[in-house]
């Protein structure tokens, strides 16, 4: 049985590989990732790590690394098929039967009498080369001589069949076609052609997109391809009136067709052409190969091109114009609200994504619903950025107007999602009240109970409301220093980690790992045991939390506190976003620090070995770092 790539992402997709390996090895979170003892070889230290963001694991013991379908057939002996037959029930994402792939792309194509029709045939050129399940369509043997008007079969000995015959055609193949049957009919109609005209559209543009017409003949799909009813059905469009007569879908409209993220058509929207007829946009209903709710306007082009940043839009106008200005990463949905399933796609792309709204009610509307759908995946370093549109703009217009530039400079100093919730509560309460400000909290608990619990997120958004709602009595060191004695003293990295704890007690969840590394009789090796040993038992709210931490280290404050005053972490870590970045990078940079300290003199040859793997995997995640950042 051949299972097609994309069942196997999906299965995957909704693998979860901590979940799966938890179940079988004891896995401890340690910062962004779980380790624990590895099944493919004894060992007593945990040298197995499980990464949730890649869904892979890997153990520096003995080189085993994969991903979940990997995992199992390795620890159980198994094989593939076995393996996925398991995760697809579990999964509930269904396996093609055999055949039965083959079975839903296609349909019955009509042969007509070869004389006949012979003229008004299509091209028929199958392009199923790309489409990744192994279909086979009989080779017809008039084929080749159909698009002959005086092609005698008579002359050939062979027989004609009298009947109409059918053979099986394949939907892929069948909307490129379509698509290039709307194509060809731009050049035709002049009305459309000004139309994109007036929207601006280049004639490069109109190529890249694919764009094309849709005329106005009720029945002009039915013409073109008179052997491709029953698929034109199947794909919505060919409509059936209640007398039975049977119409086009999209009629006298520009078409944008819509491809999948591999690049094959998969369905259109069609625009009136003028703001006039209702409705303004009709899109081809789903159907085998089209499912909106999956599916990205601009994920396949942005792809071709390379895009770093990407920013979720409305329309099929805003995805285009922003093309053609030169920012390849806009996508849209396909007329309907943007659901978990749309975010999940973007963040695979980049972790760190913009939503632009419209700058009036409903899109601040939209923007409060977004937040709710987005909150849930904001774990593992994930960031969310509201592009809130000037009013009576959308992006379309915004750059046509503003040009890219300014367009970049707007987006990039578009605010965060913490700054973005804080603008939105506190436009919808008085905070200069005291039940103002109590509000704006207790929408925000409601809102942060939305995040993944394992993260750090919800408390430092907690403590950054707090903060600028002024809750906060902020912790000031009552300590007089001899300006003169912590004048020259370099701040080290450990520091930056110590403040960094003891202002953020959460942000421990990146700094733990550090405990296998580092050197006892550094001050934050003993923080870090004393966290180890409190850090179940912190309270949940941020302010008690530092308090409850300060008295677990009470036998070294003074310390903590110059360190906590000379480091000025307060203003650094302002922003929720900043300190849970700073964390991570102190985490890495000391990883580094201490592995590269520990190689100096490693104890054997597979220590030594090890570490510079380690170290190795390390400087690789370092790198990524900076690219994303
Ligand atoms: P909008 O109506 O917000 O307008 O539709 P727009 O994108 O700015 O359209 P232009 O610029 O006037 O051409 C946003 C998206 O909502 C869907 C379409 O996907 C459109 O791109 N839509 C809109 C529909 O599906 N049906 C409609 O009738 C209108
Ligand atoms: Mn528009």
């Amino acid at each position: 049985m051949a299972i097609p790539q994309h069942t196997i992402d999906q299965i995957l997709d909704r693998t979860d590989i901590v979940d799966l390996i938890g179940q079988r090895v004891k896995l401890k979170k340690t910062g962004r990732t779980y380790s624990g003892c590895c099944p493919f070889h004894q060992e007593k230290s945990p040298s197995f790590h499980v990464y949730r963001d890649k869904q892979y694991f890997h153990c520096f013991g003995c080189q085993a690394n994969g991903n979940a379908i990997r995992f199992l057939m390795d620890l159980e002996s198994r094989n593939f098929i076995d393996v996925i037959k398991d995760l697809s029930s579990q999964t509930g994402i269904e396996l093609p039967q055999d055949n039965q792939d083959h079975k839903r792309l296609s349909y019955k194509r009509e042969i007509p009498k070869v004389t006949a029709t012979a003229t008004t045939l299509p091209p028929s050129v199958p392009q199923s080369s790309d489409v990744e399940s192994a279909i086979t369509i009989p080779t017809d043997p008039f084929e080749a001589f159909q698009n002959y008007p005086d092609f005698d079969p008579a002359q050939y000995d062979f027989e004609v069949p009298q009947q109409p015959i059918t053979q099986d055609g394949n939907l892929y193949d069948l909307l490129e076609n379509v698509a290039q049957f709307y194509e060809r009919q731009l050049p035709q109609s002049k009305s459309a052609q000004q139309y994109f005209k007036k929207r601006g559209l280049s004639a490069e543009t109109i190529q890249f997109w694919r764009l094309g017409y849709a005329p106005e003949d009720w029945q002009h799909l039915e013409k073109a391809f008179p052997q491709d009813i029953e698929g034109l059905k199947l794909v919505g469009l060919i409509r059936s009136s209640d007398n039975g007569r049977d119409f086009d879908l999209l009629r006298e409209r520009v078409i944008f067709p819509i491809r999948d993220p591999k690049g094959r058509i998969v369905g259109f929207g069609g625009r009136a052409l003028n703001d006039e007829i209702k409705p303004k946009y009709i899109n081809s209903p789903d159907s085998e190969v089209f499912h909106k709710n999956q599916l990205l306007y601009g994920l396949y082009e942005g792809r071709k091109q390379k895009a770093q940043n990407w920013l979720m839009v409305e329309g099929y106008m805003d995805v285009i114009a922003l093309q053609q200005y030169g920012i390849s990463g806009a996508v849209a949905t396909l007329g309907t609200a943007s659901n978990t399933e749309h975010l999940n796609i973007l963040f695979k792309q980049n972790n760190q994504i913009t939503i632009a709204f419209d700058g009036d009610a409903a899109g601040q509307k939209a923007a409060r619903r977004t937040l709710e759908i987005a909150l849930p995946l904001l774990n593992d370093g994930r960031e969310l950025k509201f592009f809130v549109m000037p009013k009576e703009h959308d992006p379309d217009s915004l750059i046509r107007k503003e040009g890219i530039e300014t367009f970049h400079r707007e987006w990039q100093q578009a605010p965060l999602l913490s700054d973005f919730v804080f603008a939105l509560l506190s436009q919808q309460y008085d905070i200069t009240t005291p039940e103002g400000k109590s509000q704006v909290m207790a929408e925000l608990n409601q809102l942060t109970e939305l995040l993944p619990k394992l993260g750090s997120y919800r408390y430092l958004l907690r403590q950054f409301f707090r903060e600028k709602l002024g809750f906060n009595k902020k912790w000031q060191p009552q300590v007089n220093l001899d300006a003169s004695l912590s004048f020259n003293i370099r701040t080290k990295d450990e520091d930056f980690a110590v403040a960094i704890l003891m202002h953020h007690p959460f942000l421990y969840i990146h700094f733990e790992v550090l405990r296998a590394f580092i050197q006892p009789h550094e001050l934050l090796a003993q923080v870090l045991a004393t966290f180890d040993k409190i850090f179940d038992e912190l309270p949940d709210n941020q302010e008690l939390a530092t308090y409850y931490i300060l008295g677990a280290c009470s036998a070294y404050h003074l310390e903590l506190a110059e360190i906590m005053q000379r480091t000025n972490i307060q203003t650094l870590t302002h922003a929720p976003e900043m300190a849970d970045k700073l964390a991570s990078e102190y985490s890495l940079a000391l990883q580094e620090k201490y592995l590269k300290d520990k190689l100096k003199a490693p104890q054997s040859l597979i220590e030594s070995r090890n570490l510079r793997q380690q170290l190795n995997e390390l400087t690789k995640k370092i790198s990524l770092k900076l690219i994303h950042s």
